[in-house]
């Protein structure tokens, strides 16, 4: 089964192609970015190739002459970006999943494509929001997010392609650093906490949001593709969660391993507010179910080795 994945040198796919590399062998995995970083690019142990996703013929080209048959699409713009630069958002997350659909039609591809917590807004039920519940964002990047699970189960039902996601709640992790998103801040502190002992937090202290560590959420994005899909009665998008805390909660878990950490405030209103529009926490049951979603870190294990990873690189 030869992979590609797009978006691969951003927070996610950098994790996610090692361990499909791991999985598949090296030359089975084709990492692809709109960013055509030499230095990255030189750091890779398999294909790699500067694509736009909205590339339509580039990336049949590639597709076609590594016969792809799996597409981990994780190219797009995050949050406080998309609020920045909607249109942008639009024509990115929207478009580059079009062309990524209609060339996973044309070769047989299956399409893993990431929605977020960021696809219900402020009229979705705040706590344990339901897998199946009333979607109204109100930022562009929750737009293109609902309209990206609509158009994945579209080609589904229409077409037949395998199309499945998740709706990942913030991601923490210590390899790639985010770039652009509200759940940033929740990466940040632990860089940190390891500098200088102390974090100036964006989000008010009682903002409470979904999180999950990379481990969990890699494991979540090859664990769905793998599923049999006689037990999927969802597709586009499933909840998962492993975690609901707030930047307070996670400043008191790291003074357990680093007592002298501080934290202040200095709120960013555009921030605050995509934060405010999402769910506190989300109701994960369909996952668990269907295809199993079980998730091994809690904020007290995560905290504890983020902490270690990043003292032990000297970050
Ligand atoms: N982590 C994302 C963001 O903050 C939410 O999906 O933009």
């Amino acid at each position: 089964m030869n992979v590609l994945v797009t978006g691969s040198l951003g927070q996610v796919g950098s994790e996610l192609v090692l361990e499909l590399r791991r999985r598949h062998g090296n030359g089975n995995v084709v990492a692809s970015d709109i960013r055509s970083d030499a230095a990255a690019a030189a750091k890779e142990e398999g294909p790699f190739y500067a694509l736009d996703c909205r590339d339509g013929r580039q990336l049949a080209r590639i597709v076609r002459s590594h016969n792809v048959k799996r597409i981990y699409h994780l190219a797009a713009l995050l949050s406080a970006v998309a609020e920045a630069r909607p249109q942008d958002a639009w024509d990115i997350n929207i478009n580059g999943l079009c062309t990524v659909l209609e060339v996973a039609r044309e070769h047989d591809c299956s399409v893993f494509t990431p929605s977020s917590i960021a696809a219900f807004g402020p009229t979705a039920p705040k706590d344990y929001t339901p897998q199946n519940t009333i979607q109204q964002p109100t930022s562009m990047y929750g737009v293109t997010k609902v309209s990206g699970e609509l158009l994945c189960n579209y080609y589904h039902k229409k077409y037949g392609v395998d199309t499945r996601g998740v709706r990942y709640p913030g991601i923490i992790s210590n390899l790639t650093l985010p770039g652009g998103g509200t759940t940033d801040y929740a990466v940040e502190i632990y860089y940190e906490a390891v500098r200088r002992k102390r974090y100036t937090c964006f989000l008010k202290a009682d903002t409470y949001l979904d999180m999950v560590y990379m481990p969990d959420a890699i494991k979540a994005a090859i664990d769905i593709m793998e599923a049999d899909p006689v037990r999927l009665r969802h597709r586009n998008a499933f909840n998962i969660t492993s975690m609901s805390f707030s930047p307070e909660d996670q400043a008191a878990y790291i003074r357990k391993y680093v007592p002298e950490f501080e934290i202040s405030y200095n709120v960013d209103p555009v921030r605050q507010a995509l934060a405010n529009s999402w769910p506190n926490s989300l109701e994960d049951y369909a996952a668990r179910v269907e295809w199993g979603w079980n998730p091994q870190y809690d904020l007290d294990a995560m905290t504890a080795d983020m902490l270690k990873v990043l003292s032990e690189r000297g970050v």
